[in-house]
C-alpha cells in the first residue's frame, strides 16, 4: 500500500482513468444549476445529469474528475474522526459506454495494483444489491469481484438503505451500487458485524453505481435508456487509510490548517478530546466556509439557503475559535491556510481570496458580539439556577433579548451537565409569536435565531425611526402599529398628514446618525412607574406584568419593549425609508429597509 499525499492521490487517480480512455473534466462549483431542491453539489454526477439522461457529452462518453462537494446533513457529527462538511470526491462515469465489468475491472485495478494504491486484496470488503420490487439482486457485480480473486465471505448483499444510491436531488438517475470497504484492523463489534455497521471497523472508501432507472416525481424507478456507471471515491477518506493514519484530520490536508490555529490558540490538536474536537470543528467549517465564498458563484453569509448554511458554519466555527481563546477576526488567518492547502487545485480561491476575507471577518464581527453577551447571560442564568433544568422559558430569553441561538444554550446545558427543555422553548417561542403577531411571517427552523438577528436590528431601526419622527414631527406621533419581516419594517404611527420629501429624508439622516455613532443597545428591567418617570415612550399596558424591559439607545431613544434587539447600533448598517403612505384616518405608514453598509 502506498502512503501517497493527497496532491499524488488525486494525480494518480485522474491518470489511471486518463489511461483507460477517459476525459479529465473541471470540477463544477458548489452551487447546484437546475436543482432547486439541493443547496449544494453533494456528489461529482451531481453537475452530470443531463448527461447521464442521455444529453450528450462534449468531451465523450468516459469521463473523470475530483469534485468539491458539501454535504451539511451531519453537521453535527463534525469533530469525530470522519465527518466532515466539505470533501473532496474522485469519481469516473460511464455515459451509455462501459458498465458493471469494466467499472469493476477499474476499482479492482486501481485500488489493488502495486503500480497504483496497492491495497492487499484481503483487507477489502464489498457489498452488492440485495434485491427488491425495483430491481433484482445483483449477482453479476458479486461474480465480478470473485473474477478477480476476491473470496465469497468478502461479499455481503445488502438492502436499498445501504446498496442503492441515487437521485441527488429529489428525482433523476440513480441505481444499485457495488460499494469497497477497507477493513480497518479495528476488533468486530460482534458476530454480526459486517461493512453494513457502522461501528469503525469497516470504512467505505469507493463506491461504483450503476445509473440505470430514473427516480420520476410520483416515486417510481423507471429504467433509463442509456446505463451508466458514475461512482465516487472520498479523497480525506482514502488518504486517511494510506497514511495509516486514525482520521481525516490528522492526513496531510489538514496539517497547516491545524498548525494555525494551534498558533493562533497556543494550544495543541491532541491535547484533550474536547480542545481536538475543537480544532477540528473550526478546521472542518472554515475550510467548508472558504470553498463556499471562494466558488465562482459563490454566496454570502444570508438567512437563507446556501447563505444560511454558511452563516451556521461561520457562526459555529467563531463559537469553538472562542472556546480555545483564539483572537477575534482570526477566522481569516485560518481560511489563508485552507487557501494555500488548495489553490493550486482550485484557483478560484486565491481569485476570490478577497471575497473570502472579507466576508468572514464580517460575518465574525456580526456574531462575536452576539455571541459574547449572550454568554455572559447564559452564566448568569447558571448561578441562579437550583434544578437542572434550563427552563424552556429561560432559554427563549437569552434567545429572544439577547440573540443567542437555541442549539448554543442546549449545547453549553449540555456542557455543564444541564438539561434544556427544547419542548419549553418552542412553547415560549410559539406564544411569543401569537403576542407579537409577526407569526406566519417568521420562519421557525432549527436555526431560528439568525432569522431573528435580521428582525432584532430592523427592531431597534424602528425604536431609532420612532425617535427621530417625533424630533421632526412633533411629540403627537405615537405608535400605532409594528410589523417587523426578516427583509423589512413597517411602522404606523399617529399623524395627520402627509409628511414632506425634506421631512423624510430629515428622519433617515437621523437614524443613520444614530447607527453611525456605534450605540451600545442597553436593556433594563424596571418598574412601569420608573419607565415612565425616565421617559420611556412606548405601549405602557405591559403584556408581562408590573415589571417591563425597557430598551435604550442612549443618546437617541428609550422605549418599553420587549425585544430583541441588535447589541450595538452599528451593526444596522444603513437605514432607507422606501415608502411613506396612509395608514387609516389620522395614521401614517413607513416601510423601511436596512442594507448592509
Ligand atoms: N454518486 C455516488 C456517491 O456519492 C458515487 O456515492
Amino acid at each position: 500500500m502506498k502512503a501517497l499525499t493527497s496532491a499524488e492521490l488525486r494525480q494518480m487517480y485522474l491518470e489511471f482513468f486518463a489511461s483507460k480512455g477517459h476525459a479529465i473534466i473541471p470540477s463544477a462549483s458548489l452551487i447546484p444549476e437546475n436543482d432547486p431542491t439541493v443547496l449544494f453539489t453533494t456528489a461529482g454526477m451531481h453537475p452530470l445529469v443531463p448527461y447521464l439522461l442521455g444529453e450528450k457529452h462534449p468531451e465523450g462518453k468516459r469521463l473523470a474528475n475530483v469534485q468539491k462537494c458539501v454535504r451539511t446533513g451531519d453537521i453535527d457529527e463534525v469533530g469525530d474522526a470522519s465527518h466532515c462538511t466539505f470533501f473532496e470526491m474522485l469519481g469516473n462515469w460511464s455515459l451509455g459506454d462501459y458498465f458493471k465489468e469494466e467499472a469493476i475491472a477499474y476499482s479492482f485495478e486501481f485500488l489493488t495494483s502495486p503500480e497504483w494504491l496497492g491495497i492487499e486484496k484481503d483487507r477489502l470488503y464489498f457489498t452488492c444489491f440485495a434485491g427488491d420490487e425495483d430491481a433484482p439482486k445483483d449477482i453479476e457485480s458479486a461474480q465480478h469481484w470473485m473474477s478477480h480473486g476476491v473470496d465469497e465471505s468478502h461479499i455481503y448483499f445488502l438492502g436499498k438503505k445501504h446498496n442503492w444510491w441515487g437521485p441527488a436531488g429529489m428525482t433523476g438517475p440513480c441505481g444499485p451500487d457495488t460499494e469497497m470497504f477497507i477493513d480497518t484492523g479495528l476488533p468486530a463489534c460482534g458476530p454480526d458485524c459486517s461493512p453494513a455497521c457502522s461501528c469503525g471497523k469497516y470504512l467505505e472508501i469507493w463506491n461504483d453505481v450503476f445509473m440505470q432507472y430514473n427516480k420520476t416525481a410520483d416515486g417510481r424507478f423507471e429504467p433509463l435508456a442509456q446505463k451508466n456507471v458514475d461512482t465516487g471515491m472520498g479523497l480525506d477518506r482514502t488518504i486517511c487509510i494510506l497514511q495509516g493514519k486514525k482520521s481525516v484530520y490528522d492526513t496531510d490536508v489538514f496539517t497547516g490548517v491545524l498548525a494555525r490555529i494551534a498558533e493562533l490558540s497556543g494550544k495543541g490538536y491532541g491535547d484533550d478530546p474536547d480542545t481536538t474536537r475543537a480544532f477540528r470543528i473550526i478546521a472542518d467549517h472554515v475550510r467548508c466556509a472558504t470553498f463556499i465564498l471562494g466558488d465562482e458563484k459563490g454566496v454570502t453569509p444570508s438567512n437563507v439557503d446556501q447563505g444560511y448554511v454558511l452563516r451556521r458554519l461561520i457562526r459555529r466555527a467563531v463559537r469553538y475559535a472562542l472556546r480555545l481563546g483564539i483572537p477575534e477576526q482570526s477566522l481569516q488567518h485560518v481560511a489563508r491556510a485552507v487557501i494555500a492547502q488548495y489553490c493550486e487545485v482550485y484557483p478560484e480561491l486565491s481569485r476570490n481570496e478577497n471575497r473570502i476575507i472579507t466576508e468572514l471577518n464580517l460575518e465574525e464581527e456580526r456574531f462575536s458580539r452576539t455571541i459574547r453577551q449572550g454568554l455572559r447571560e447564559f452564566e448568569k442564568l447558571q448561578s441562579r439556577l437550583t434544578g437542572k433544568i434550563i427552563d424552556g422559558a429561560s432559554a427563549f430569553r437569552l434567545y429572544d433579548t439577547f440573540g443567542f441561538p437555541i442549539e448554543f444554550t442546549l449545547e453549553l446545558a449540555h456542557e455543564n451537565g444541564l438539561e434544556g427543555d427544547t419542548k419549553g422553548f418552542e412553547e415560549a417561542f410559539k406564544k411569543h409569536q401569537e403576542v407579537s403577531g409577526a407569526g406566519a411571517e417568521q420562519r421557525f427552523k432549527g436555526g431560528l435565531a439568525d432569522t431573528t438577528e435580521e428582525t432584532a436590528r430592523l427592531h431597534t431601526a424602528t425604536h431609532l425611526l420612532h425617535a427621530a419622527l417625533r424630533k421632526v414631527l412633533g411629540n403627537e406621533v405615537e405608535q400605532r402599529g409594528s410589523n417587523i419581516t426578516a427583509e423589512r419594517l413597517r411602522f404606523d404611527f399617529s399623524f395627520p398628514r402627509k409628511m414632506e420629501e425634506h421631512e423624510i429624508r430629515e428622519v433617515e439622516r437621523l437614524v443613520n446618525e444614530a447607527i453611525e455613532a456605534g450605540v451600545d443597545v442597553v436593556c433594563e428591567e424596571m418598574s412601569v412607574e420608573e419607565a415612565k418617570k425616565q421617559g420611556a415612550i412606548g405601549l405602557f399596558e405591559s403584556k408581562y406584568g408590573n415589571i417591563v424591559k425597557v430598551y435604550s439607545v442612549p443618546g437617541y431613544s428609550k422605549e418599553i419593549c420587549g425585544g430583541p434587539h441588535a447589541s450595538n447600533t452599528a451593526e444596522l448598517g444603513r437605514f432607507e425609508i422606501v415608502k411613506e403612505q396612509s395608514s387609516s384616518a389620522g395614521v401614517r405608514r413607513i416601510k423601511a429597509v436596512l442594507h448592509e453598509k
